[in-house]
């Protein structure tokens, strides 16, 4: 096999337990793993947890505890989320490991060997929430407080010895580097920001710090810590076992196929990764896509407003798979959403169970009834069934550019359009009142079945568990599931048996 795709979340302060912004991220990656691993890629997916730094170090202290037990109690908590969110991840990299460790050193060694580090002295404002440098027309005054424009965090100051990375020796070639690729950032409107941030000229970026401890030695000299964004970026490579550039992992999947992480976090991934990546020459990943956030009504979430969503809530109130549905459909992928209650269980009942669940049990029941428990033979297409396979037919070839585009919410709109038509289908032939005519009543039944397949593996990586068991009709396990066997009008073979179909959504009743 040699279509391959590598696939990350960001990694995730484990300062608190997770949220519904950090499930977002993880399931919208894991809808594209799934997605390329039944597009027949061999995939690999990465998440974990970024540990070091200040603002680590400042939470376990209030908590009065060892920041590397601090972490490992919180970083459980993601791995367990990850667990919870039914994600497909091939590995779970946390920074504190020797082999992150290790490859963070082996970088910075290559930027210094290559005189793209200088020793110097930093005085400027950092927020140690969002640990990030600011420029001073990027803070305002607030309340008696000095704050991040952009992301409303207080912002110190700070002033002390530091390393620096020439990271203004690559302004020029990092917008060569965005007009060649003009698909490295995505969405589009993100794309512009990066760019005209860059042209605005860019610093020399302080890349350690000497006034606290929590983080990986410079290799040259013990008294500084690396800055933990050089630090946690590197955790994309060091899961390939960086260390060791021989090594098949990283010689298959370096360059990273697409980086998945929430608009926050932009600047870090699309001009100081680059950066880094090209000053000690690997190439760079081919696409970051910095997604919306999770609103909690209008408003970001934070500890200090009150406002968490807590995704296990809402997982064992309605089920996961509503969950990763809801946020697919209703949130416009690129662009901030919202989830409520309301809106949650009015998906649920109009899209997962009238839509979907409906057009399962009411064909399935059907064919039992009449034909029994088999896919019907003596199959004879009439234009109304060629029709609607065709027109599934047509719409489906143009998907695939739009979701190589990371068109999520294309390929959703796709889907329920499709089942729409489905169950229109099946209300129109009205195959009860073709008893008599076993051929057209079989061949109602035999397009309803392949559309029922079809769109079961099309829903494969938005709702795994429920797609498996409505493949189980078919006899059809996640290991066979191939996503170009929905281009097949006659996959199903006539008179193979087939299985009875569990309830997939119950129905939300609120009196
Ligand atoms: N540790 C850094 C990422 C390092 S990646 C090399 C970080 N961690 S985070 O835990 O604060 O956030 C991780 C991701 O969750 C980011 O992509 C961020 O945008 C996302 N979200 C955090 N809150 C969010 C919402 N309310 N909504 C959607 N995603 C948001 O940043």
């Amino acid at each position: 096999m040699n279509k391959k795709f590598y696939i990350t979340t960001p990694i995730y302060y484990p300062s608190a337990k997770p949220h519904m912004g950090h499930a977002y991220s993880s399931i919208v990656s894991d809808f594209f793993a799934r997605l390329k691993k039944i597009q027949g890629y061999e995939v690999f997916f990465l998440t974990g947890t970024d540990e070091h730094g200040q603002k680590i170090q400042r939470a376990a202290l209030q908590k009065n505890k060892e920041p590397l037990k601090f972490c490992d109690e919180i970083s459980k908590t993601f791995k367990d989320l990850s667990k919870i969110l039914n994600l497909s991840n091939n590995d779970f990299i946390r920074t504190t490991e020797n082999r992150h460790k290790e490859s963070v050193q082996k970088l910075w060694k290559i930027l210094e060997s290559k005189k793209e580090i200088y020793l110097s002295k930093y005085s400027g404002w950092y927020s140690v929430s969002d640990e990030a440098f600011y420029n001073e027309d990027e803070i305002e005054e607030d309340d008696g407080f000095k704050k991040s424009k952009s992301s409303g965090s207080k912002v110190e100051w700070v002033e002390e010895e530091s390393f620096f990375f020439k990271l203004s020796k690559w302004q020029e070639p990092l917008l060569k580097f965005y007009k060649d690729n003009p698909e490295f950032i995505l969405p589009e409107a993100r794309k512009n920001e990066v760019i005209s941030f860059v042209e605005s000229g860019l610093k020399d970026l302080s890349i350690s710090r000497k006034s606290f401890t929590w983080g990986v030695k410079v290799p040259s000299n013990d008294k500084h810590v690396i800055y933990v964004w050089l630090d946690a970026l590197t955790n994309y490579i060091s899961a390939l076992n960086y260390t060791d550039e021989n090594n098949e992992l990283y010689k298959k999947f370096w360059p990273a196929d697409i980086h998945i992480i929430g608009k926050d976090i932009l600047r870090f991934h699309a001009v100081y990764w680059p950066a880094f990546l090209l000053a000690a020459g690997i190439k760079p990943p081919k696409r970051i896509y910095g997604h919306g956030w999770i609103l909690s009504g209008d408003e970001k979430m934070s500890k200090s407003k009150g406002n968490i969503l807590d995704p296990i809530e809402i997982i064992e109130k309605y089920g996961l798979d509503p969950l990763r549905y809801y946020l697919l459909k209703e949130v416009s992928f690129g662009n901030d959403g919202n989830i409520s209650n309301e809106k949650l269980e009015s998906c649920i009942n109009s899209d997962l169970a009238n839509n979907y669940g409906n057009l399962c049990q009411r064909v399935l029941s059907f064919c039992e009834k009449n034909i029994g428990l088999k896919i019907p033979n003596l199959v004879e297409f009439k234009n109304e069934d060629l029709n609607i396979l065709e027109n599934f037919e047509n719409n489906f070839r143009s998907l695939n550019l739009n979701i190589d585009k990371q068109n999520i919410n294309f390929y959703l709109n796709f889907i329920v359009e499709q089942l729409f038509k489905a169950n229109k289908y099946f209300n129109d032939q009205e195959p009860w009142k073709k008893k008599n005519d076993k051929k057209r009543m079989n061949t109602i039944v035999y397009v309803s079945l392949e559309i029922i397949r079809k769109i079961s593996i099309m829903l494969y990586p938005i709702i795994p568990e429920s797609s498996l068991k409505a493949l189980k009709i078919f006899n059809i396990l996640e290991k066979d599931i191939e996503f170009a066997s929905i281009l097949d009008n006659e996959y199903l073979l006539p008179e193979t048996k087939i299985n009875k179909i569990e309830i997939l959504f119950n129905k939300i009743k609120n009196d």
